[in-house]
Parts: structure tokens; sequence; C-alpha cells
């Protein structure tokens, strides 16, 4: 047997404040299983073995159009949106279909690791914009969108997690999307919106979305049941025009394939048919809410003055920004000696050496002791560092 019940990349015994994946007592197991148990009866249980549409669980869609429309205005319709297997999927998906080897696309700095990964994968050419606690800052993409004008390029696409970013936690407000959304107008470029953390938020409000703002215009924008159910299950959503949803769906890997995972589609169909999602998720909010008021309050009480870090409405993660004099791989190790495992700045920046004074926190996996004890232990070691350092 390989099974094994630790998430990827998670060493038995260690405290993984990296892990950005569901804790154990939040995955709704035994609710899913209800929704398994009821699907299973012949002849019914048939359709979940066989090919689906090449756009998906159809019940899914309707579910998600409804809510959409109804939660944000959307005005969308069935031909707006289709399954994928997770948002990461879309993004591999954009990369392919929008820009090709050696084209320029923009992504924030920094962003979520895996996104630059598959950039790299498709030989893009990445440039990066730095953030601020408003996530972009919109003068410097102007200033990058400049230079790129006067070499005759002007990127694809600009790649962007609107809410809880992954890895700083901000959120940008509206005015920024709207300015951004005047410059993808003005050099003609898509706007990719990563938005898996939109139902992890502790406020009631969160700013329209950029597919909002531009109504529907060269935004395609993702979802994911990877928070809010579980990542297992990989599946999730692209919302986009008409057009660019038929040509996705068209991609001879959807076809062929039968759509994205019809399983777990089904799945996961009935189980928000029936409501249980909505319960789900209205109970998580409070637990992810309270995970992250426990590790700010231990930042605050363990954390030299020099430390700086966000304070998120939402999502898993907090970062932080180390003193000058500490560098993230010394942190690191020393952290590792003790079983503390971080998520070190510099993989979520284009040029990792911008990362070299930042490191990511998750406080959504951990158990809420080693939740408490890691940022503690974390604050000891970069006190001891500064100390030495002085
Ligand atoms: C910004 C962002 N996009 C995508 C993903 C992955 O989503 P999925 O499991 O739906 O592929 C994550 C998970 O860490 C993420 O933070």
């Amino acid at each position: 047997m390989f099974a094994s019940t630790m998430p990827q990349g998670v060493v038995a015994g260690s405290i993984p404040l990296f892990a950005g994946h569901p804790a154990h007592d939040l995955l709704p197991i035994e609710a899913v299983r209800a929704v398994v148990d009821a699907a299973w009866p012949a002849p019914n249980v048939t359709r979940l073995f066989n090919y689906g549409d090449e756009r998906g669980n159809p019940e899914l869609i309707s579910f998600l159009v409804d809510r959409l429309n109804r939660e944000e205005k959307l005005g969308i319709t069935r031909e707006n949106l289709m399954i994928i297997g997770g948002s990461t999927w879309g993004v591999d998906m954009a990369a392919k279909q929008l820009a090709k080897p050696g084209d320029a696309v923009l992504a924030d700095a920094p962003s979520y690791r895996d996104a630059l990964h598959i950039f790299r994968d498709h030989q893009l050419d990445l440039f990066a914009v730095p953030i601020d606690a408003g996530g972009a800052i919109v003068e410097k993409m102007a200033e990058s969108l400049k230079a790129l004008a006067a070499q005759g390029r002007s990127p694809k696409f600009y790649y962007v997690v609107p809410n809880f970013q992954n890895p700083s936690g901000v959120t940008m407000p509206e005015a920024r999307r709207r300015a951004i959304i005047q410059l993808a107008r003005r050099y003609g470029f898509v706007i990719l919106e990563d938005d898996v953390y939109h139902d992890i938020r502790f406020e009631e409000e969160l700013p329209p979305s950029f597919f909002q703002l531009a109504e529907g215009k060269n935004v395609l924008r993702l979802g994911t049941f990877s928070k809010t159910l579980a990542p297992g299950l990989r599946i999730g959503w692209l919302i986009g025009s008409s057009d660019r949803i038929a040509s996705f769906a068209g991609s001879g890997k959807l076809v062929m394939g039968g759509g994205a995972n019809p399983f777990s589609a089904a799945i996961v169909a009935d189980f928000c048919g029936s409501g249980a999602w909505e319960k789900h998720l209205r109970w998580l909010r409070g637990q992810y809410r309270m995970r992250r008021d426990l590790a700010l309050g231990a930042l605050q009480v363990s954390m030299p003055a020099a430390v700086e870090w966000t304070r998120p409405d939402g999502g898993y993660f907090i970062w932080l920004r180390l003193p000058r004099s500490v560098n993230v791989d010394d942190l690191a190790q020393l952290a590792q000696a003790r079983g503390i495992y971080f998520a070190s700045g510099r993989g979520f920046f284009a040029h990792p050496a911008d990362g070299a004074h930042h490191l990511r926190l998750s406080f959504s996996y951990v158990p809420l002791d080693d939740l408490q004890y890691g940022i503690k232990a974390l604050g000891q070691l970069i006190g001891r560092m500064l100390a030495e350092r002085a």
C-alpha cells in the first residue's frame, strides 16, 4: 500500500506551516460519503463511471451559474462556464491557449508559486508587477507596459489572485481593479483572475470581481472546490466569454477525455444540489477565521518588533517580512532542525532573490496547538538571529 494520510510534501511528525491544504477536521468526509451512498444504487451509479460532456457535469454547471448570478449578479449563461480539473488546470489551459513560447505575460511579485511554474513550463516571458497592501501597484504595471510597448511588445495576459492573495493574503480594492481593466483595454491583454479564495472570506463583502467590472470582456475567472470542499476531488470552474469557453472546451484533451473528472464532478454536483456545500461553507468560514485570529495573536506576542506581517480578511495565508539582517534560508535551516517548515519567500517571485527576506505561513492545515507553538518558535529563532547579528 502506498496510501498516505499526509498531504503532499508534509513530513510526518513535523509542523508544516507551509501547507496550503484544509486540515483533516475541516474536510466534510461523512457528508460526502452520504452523497456517494445515495448516488450508488444501480442503475443510477453508471453515470459516475462514464465519459462526461466536454464542458463538464451539466448539473454542476447549472448550480454554479445560478449561484454566481444570484450572489454576484454576473448575468452569465451556461455558455460562459465550464468545469475543469481544479483551478491550476485552468491556469495551464489559459497559458497554453492565450500565449506561445516567448510571449510576455504579467504576474504579481510575489504570486502563486505553481502558476509561475506553469508559466515557465510554457516558456512565457514573465514580467513581475510589485505589490503593496492593495495588490499590484498600478503605476509599476503601467511602467512595465510602456517599456514593453517601446520594444513593440504587449503582454498576452495578466495573472492575478484578486482576493486573499497567495502568498500575501492581500485583497485588491475596486479602484485598482478598474484601473487595471483600463490598462488591459489600452494594451490589449486578457485578465486571468484566479479567485480560489473567494468563498473563504471573514467579512461580508468583497470588491466586485474583474469579471464583473469588465462585464466579462477579456477576463477569464477561475474558481475551485479545493479550498471549500476537498482538493482531492480536483474540481474547479472557468468563466469567460462564450467564444473563449467554446474554444477551451473544444480542445482535444477535453473532447477526448470526456470533460473534467466526471466521477468527482457528479459527486460535487449532488453535494452542492443538496445544500450541503453552503452549509459546510458557513461553518468553514468560522473555523478559518478562528485559525486566522489565533495565528495573528501568536504573531503579536511572539515576533520581534522588526518583523512585519499582513492581516488577511480571508483565505489561508499570512505573509511575513523579515528584517534585512535575517535571511530566510538561514531561518529555514534553524526552523527545520526544530521540525518547523514554512514556505520560503523565494518560490513566489520570478526572481527568487526578491524573496530572501519573506516567508509565508498557512493557518489552514496544522492543529491549533502546533500553529501557536510553531509561530512562537519562529519568533524565538528570529529574535536569536537578530541578537547575534546586532
Ligand atoms: C492562487 C491559487 N490558485 C490555485 C490553487 C490550486 O487550486 P486547485 O486545487 O483548484 O488547482 C491554489 C492552491 O494553493 C492557489 O493558492
